[in-house]
């Protein structure tokens, strides 16, 4: 166990104390239980270095790792004997799947499942840039395989970058999407200054005294944001393929964007700017847009089927933007048509 004030001050003191980065003699500890960030250095390669690793989220509760602007920032990263945990959703990092012939590199990415584990070794370095003492994550071995490789990242979509496995010896290179070798550094989390954690939103429980829900505005159990003014009809709590059983893709497959001010304002604008004839919040901070919605894909209308989106926005603590793996969907009205939200009864 390594504790939050002590590894912060030793970073700190190590900076202050000398302009030369001094190594500590005795190793930082395998069990991080202070929350941090996980960035990504490769001072040769600026478009990945010095960025973070966001938690994209992903079927069956699974996370997919992806340096932005894809994924929601984390800060809430700890490490169990070399493992790294999300302990609010309950995932771990692993490797496997989606092995790629080309560059014969796997994913890694992060599951409550029993799939095996990536394990690091938490050790001293100096930044790069500044020759401050740094804790990085150095990648020992894909559990059950030979000790070696490395993680590294390449090119997915919207811009951003997916997060492999390479394995020892491999030397393929995928001239389309080049895996940029990475180092993994552990940045403690301020607490004085911890910005709205996307996962403990999950768990934002608002006292029965303070009646967020603007019950003036909603009819009874109607507790969606109404967009019709701004052109934009509710439909329901729409599920994403965690709750269907018709295969692995998302319900809304245009683009997508999340934000720690999100509202169902800013994410209808989104849309809209693109033109989608649908637009959906999810999780509190994810904005989802596309063309249609899959028969197996539409929202209930039935009041009680609102419940799985009470998830609070970002931007705005008195609109729901979805739930967990649950989208608040919209759909835009006709030009000059009728703009009405859905009934629920
Ligand atoms: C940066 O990435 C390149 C390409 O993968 C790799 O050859 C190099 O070793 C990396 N540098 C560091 C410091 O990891």
């Amino acid at each position: 166990m390594v504790n939050r004030k002590a590894l912060s001050a030793l970073l700190a003191g190590a900076a202050v104390a000398s302009a030369q980065c001094t190594i500590p003699t005795t190793p930082p500890p395998t069990t991080i239980s202070d929350p941090f960030r996980a960035q990504v250095q490769n001072a040769s390669r600026p478009e990945v270095h010095n960025k973070y690793l966001n938690l994209l989220e992903a079927g069956g509760g699974d996370r997919h790792l992806f340096i932005g602007p894809v994924g929601a920032p984390t800060y809430d990263l700890t490490l169990v004997d070399g493992v790294i945990n999300h302990v609010p959703n309950g995932v771990r990092a692993v490797i496997g799947g989606e092995f790629s012939e080309v560059d014969h590199t796997t994913k890694l990415f992060m599951t409550g499942r029993g799939d095996d584990r990536a394990v690091f070794e938490p050790t001293y370095a100096c930044n790069p840039d500044t020759d401050e003492l740094q804790v990085e994550l150095r990648f020992v071995t894909w559990q059950n395989q030979p000790t070696g490789g490395h993680i590294c990242v390449r090119h997915a979509f919207d811009g951003s970058h997916e997060f492999r496995y390479s394995p020892p010896g491999n030397d393929l290179i995928d001239v389309d999407r080049e895996c940029i070798k990475v180092t993994l550094v552990v940045i403690p989390t301020d607490p004085n200054n911890i910005p709205i954690p996307s996962t403990t939103l999950t768990t934002v429980t608002v006292p029965a005294t303070t009646a967020p829900v603007a019950t003036s505005t909603h009819a009874p159990g109607e507790d969606f944001a109404d967009m019709t003014a701004a052109g934009w009809s509710f439909q329901g709590c729409a599920p994403e393929e965690r709750w269907a059983t018709d295969g692995p893709f998302r319900t809304l497959t245009g683009s997508m964007t999340g934000s720690d001010t999100m509202t169902n304002e800013a994410c209808m604008a989104f849309c809209d700017g693109l033109g989608y004839a649908f637009a959906g919040t999810e999780w509190s901070r994810e904005c989802w847009c596309g063309n249609t919605v899959a028969p197996t894909r539409q929202p209930a209308t039935t009041l009680a089927s609102l419940a799985a989106c009470n998830y609070k926005c970002t931007g705005d603590a008195n609109q729901n933007c979805g739930g967990d793996a649950w989208l608040s969907l919209y759909a835009k009205c006709p030009t000059g048509g009728p703009c009405e939200n859905v009934v629920f009864v």
